[in-house]
């Protein structure tokens, strides 16, 4: 694999900018979900890092879960098709589910997801990613809230990862 050495590392959205996306995101999350059961459910391991900002910064009464997939990938292939590695701890009947992801590239992990998720009857589900390359779409899914559109780029830092590693750059990143 190739090594990616810090020097090489562009930053494509600042750590500012990032912040306070995050927050006009949280303001609009919580004035649509005022009054309902508001659950988020964050895609391990990358969705972990917008999640616990955008949690913050929703001021209304909220719970959240932890989920771990992979997807096989052909999401036309119907259900079945992605692999839970880590479940969810608490049902989802009868809750505003927001699934908080980091990245949205092809669409067919969460359109898996959301296949799945639907059996377990929530009153609604959405989502929310901080980043989106609609260019790299392949399946299509409607994304309620982004954070930033894209290029289609590989990026890395404020949770997304090149081989496990660069997760922890407060910014987002693109390898030159
Ligand atoms: P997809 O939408 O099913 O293609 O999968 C999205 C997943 O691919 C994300 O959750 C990331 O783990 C990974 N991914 C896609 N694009 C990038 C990128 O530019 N950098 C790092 N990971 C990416
Ligand atoms: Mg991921």
């Amino acid at each position: 694999m190739e090594k990616i050495t810090e020097d090489r590392i562009k930053v494509l959205i600042s750590e500012e900018e990032i912040k306070e996306r995050i927050a006009a995101l949280g303001k609009e999350i919580a004035k649509d979900y005022e009054g309902k059961d508001l659950h988020l459910i964050c895609i391990l391991k990358g969705g972990a890092f917008i999640a616990c900002e955008l949690a913050k910064s929703i001021q209304i009464p909220l719970s959240i879960d932890f989920m771990a997939v992979s997807s096989y990938g052909d999401a036309t292939v119907s259900s079945g098709r992605v692999k839970i590695i880590k479940d969810l701890d608490d049902p989802v009947e009868g809750k505003d589910v927001l699934i908080v992801e980091d990245i949205i590239d092809s669409g067919n992990t969460l359109a898996n997801l959301l296949q799945l998720l639907q059996t377990r009857k929530p009153n609604s589900i959405r989502i929310c990613t901080l980043l989106d390359k609609p260019d790299r779409r392949v399946t299509d899914v409607h994304v309620d809230y982004v954070g930033f559109q894209i290029p289609d780029k590989f990026v890395i830092g404020f949770g997304l990862d090149y081989a496990q590693k660069f997760r922890n750059l407060p910014y987002i990143g693109v390898v030159e």
